[in-house]
């Protein structure tokens, strides 16, 4: 089974689907790794791990369309069966989320459905909300409002500030994203017509 990972910057997420790809625990392989940013840390990862690494600047596109079009063709020479978007900040048109439908995952800092969007764990903290955490979800059109697969709390202590609770999150991150990675590439994990299902059942 094969996996294009999209990314922005640091690429951590992606590093913990490489390492789990090196333990055998992926359930697939991880073909290439594209990135709207061309100094994107982790495009590095990438070129280190002996993946495929592809820098396409959205900036060299005239509108959004344009790079869209352009990503779908570049993701479909490597025929995934799964793209995963991993801190890939771009919003995405209709057409690339209808191509993609169903095999299509990403993975936001926020316990969705709250906090959809940029910022989440300052809005988390200034609400003094005491769970907050992350979700795996399918993307639809809906802007980080497809349907959740897995989630991770994080119980926010008395002190926290965005910098102490963003290595919680990441870590838990690290953890989830591999593992839904591997169940959608096992099948187990699927997206039907009345949403997501594990093994079967409803989630
Ligand atoms: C993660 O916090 C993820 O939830 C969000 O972007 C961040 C990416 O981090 N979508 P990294 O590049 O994987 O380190």
């Amino acid at each position: 089974r094969r996996v294009v990972v999209l990314i922005s910057g640091n690429g951590s997420n992606l590093q913990a689907l490489i390492d789990a790809q090196s333990y055998g625990e992926l359930g697939g392989e991880i073909v290439a790794v594209i990135s709207n940013k061309a100094d994107a840390y982790g495009l590095k990862r990438a070129h280190d791990a002996g993946i495929e690494a592809v820098a396409l600047p959205h900036r060299e596109y005239d509108s959004r369309e344009a790079f869209d079009g352009a990503l779908i063709k570049v993701i479909e020479r490597h025929e995934p069966d799964l793209v995963v978007l991993a801190g890939f900040m771009r919003i995405l048109t209709p057409m690339f989320v209808h191509r993609f439908h169903g095999r299509l995952l990403n993975i936001h800092p926020s316990l969705l459905p709250a906090y959809q969007g940029l910022n989440t764990h300052a809005r988390a903290l200034a609400d003094g909300v005491e769970e907050h955490g992350v979700s795996v979800h399918f993307v639809t059109e809906e802007l980080d409002g497809g349907p959740v697969v897995m989630q991770a709390v994080l119980k926010l202590r008395p002190g926290d500030t965005e910098e102490t609770i963003i290595e919680r999150i990441h870590a838990r991150e690290h953890l989830i994203y591999p593992i839904a990675v591997r169940w959608f590439l096992e099948g187990r994990l699927q997206l039907g017509a009345d949403g997501p299902t594990l093994d079967g059942v409803p989630l």
